[in-house]
Parts: C-alpha cells; sequence; structure tokens
C-alpha cells in the first residue's frame, strides 16, 4: 500500500492528531540549537498538513504547545512564539481561498501569549468559521484539564446544575470536530501529556521512535495501515 493507494480509502481514520515531540533531541543529535528543531519540526508540519488533506482524512489536530510548556526557557518559548506567528499568517495565505476551516484549540485570552499571536488566530477562526471542508486544528497553549475546567466554569455560569455529556462537550474547543480516531505521537515516549482527555478516549494511538523532524510520509503512511488494521470494539464484541 502507497500514499496513492490510500487516498480516500473508507479505512481511513476522519480526524487524526500529532502529538509534534522530538524537535530539541532531533537539534541536539546534530549538535543545533533547540530553535533549529523546532523550525525543522514545522517545516515538517507543514509538509503532513498538506499529506493528511490530500488523503482526504477530514480533520487533523496539532498538539503546537501545551499549557506546561510555558516552564520552558524564556528564549526558548520566544522562538516557538515567532514560529505560531508566522505559522498563522501563512494559513491566512494558504487557506483563505480554499475550503479550509482552521480552529485553534487554547487559551487565546492569556497575555503571556504575544497580541499578534492572539489576535491571528482570532480573525482566522473568524474568517473561516462557515468552511465545511478540511479542519485544521492547532492545538496552543492548550491543556486537556484545563479545557474541562474552562468548560465546568462556562456551564456553572450559564446557571446549569446538571448536564449530560452532550450538552459539556459543547463547551470544548473542539465541539466542531468528528471524533478522535487516531493520535500519532512520536519520538517514543508514551504518555499524552494534558492532550484532547476528553475526546480521546476511544482513540487510537501510536508511539513511533522517530523524531517528529524526521517522520516521513512513508511513515505516515505505515502509521495509517497500523491504524487500519485495528479493531476498534468500543466495548462490544467485534470481529
Ligand atoms: C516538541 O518537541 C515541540 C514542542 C513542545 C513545541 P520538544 O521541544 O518537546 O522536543 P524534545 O522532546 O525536547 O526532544
Ligand atoms: C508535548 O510535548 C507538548 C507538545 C508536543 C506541544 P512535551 O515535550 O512538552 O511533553 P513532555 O514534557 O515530554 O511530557
Ligand atoms: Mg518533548
Amino acid at each position: 500500500m502507497n500514499f496513492e493507494k490510500l487516498k480516500n480509502d473508507p479505512r481511513l481514520p476522519q480526524h487524526i492528531a500529532f502529538i509534534i515531540d522530538g524537535n530539541g533531541r532531533w537539534a541536539k543529535h546534530r549538535g543545533l540549537p533547540r530553535s533549529l528543531g523546532h523550525k525543522a519540526g514545522f517545516d515538517n508540519l507543514k509538509k503532513h498538513t498538506e499529506y493528511v488533506e490530500q488523503l482526504g482524512i477530514k480533520n487533523l489536530s496539532l498538539y503546537c504547545f501545551s499549557k506546561e510548556n510555558w516552564n520552558r526557557p524564556k528564549d526558548e518559548v520566544e522562538y516557538l512564539m515567532t514560529l505560531f506567528d508566522q505559522m498563522l499568517d501563512e494559513y491566512k495565505r494558504d487557506y483563505l481561498n480554499k475550503d479550509v476551516r482552521i480552529i485553534i484549540s487554547g487559551d487565546m485570552e492569556d497575555e503571556r501569549l504575544p497580541e499578534s499571536v492572539r489576535k491571528k488566530a482570532k480573525e482566522l477562526m473568524e474568517l473561516t468559521k462557515d468552511k465545511t471542508g478540511f479542519i485544521i486544528n492547532p492545538c496552543i497553549n492548550y491543556g486537556g484539564r484545563q479545557e474541562i475546567v474552562k468548560a465546568v466554569n462556562e456551564l456553572l455560569q450559564e446557571g446549569k446544575k446538571q448536564v449530560d455529556a452532550t450538552e459539556f462537550e459543547k463547551h470544548l474547543y473542539t465541539k466542531d470536530l468528528l471524533p478522535l480516531d487516531f493520535i500519532i505521537r512520536t519520538s517514543g515516549e508514551l504518555r499524552t501529556s494534558n492532550f484532547l482527555p476528553w475526546q480521546s478516549t476511544y482513540s487510537e494511538w501510536y508511539f513511533p521512535k522517530t523524531l517528529w523532524p524526521s517522520f516521513s510520509k512513508k511513515d505516515l503512511v505505515r502509521a495509517l495501515i497500523a491504524y487500519m488494521k485495528r479493531n476498534r470494539r468500543f466495548g462490544a464484541i467485534k470481529g
């Protein structure tokens, strides 16, 4: 099975996510500063966004910056912010005249984020909110626990005393996305790091050892083939 043959295969996930881990180690192995690892990682993210769109997968979530990533050195955080700023400009340039919706999951009210990132993120979400095609969901300043607490607080503000899961989900950043089928976390780390906990309860996980900047088109094909072989039971008895 190659990339071309996989296109629009009904067994593909409808919603896939990348936890783009290993940028720092990729740079370290090459004697480079961590910032160059992030640069290579974001260049690779662009390629994989195209691959996923070309395959006909409907939704793509990307873990770009966690709430906990503020604990990193100031210069690394600042560099990452310049990359997000650039990424948002490129989204605007590349997707505004296409049927692509951008949803940014994460706390865009946080004043630690550069004003330009907050402004561009909100603007892109607004400009693309009526698009019905491919959805890209970069998670920036995202924390799963924080998202759940935010939802609870919004419901309390509305005066709700009791809600069901369907109503609860309407308060998540991901309310307009399809169920999260498949999550790829590169670099060999076997943890979720606060990524989409509510949404991933029945996701299939895949943990390649490859560091994110080296994760190739072939690696993506390999991962998708592995996904297609999984038997998703959702608590029932199948196959
Ligand atoms: C992931 O790569 C990118 C972000 C957190 C933005 P890392 O920076 O975590 O790379 P490692 O894990 O240190 O190698
Ligand atoms: C998870 O990677 C966050 C992102 C990829 C944005 P980390 O490198 O921050 O996760 P930990 O610290 O290893 O759990
Ligand atoms: Mg890491």
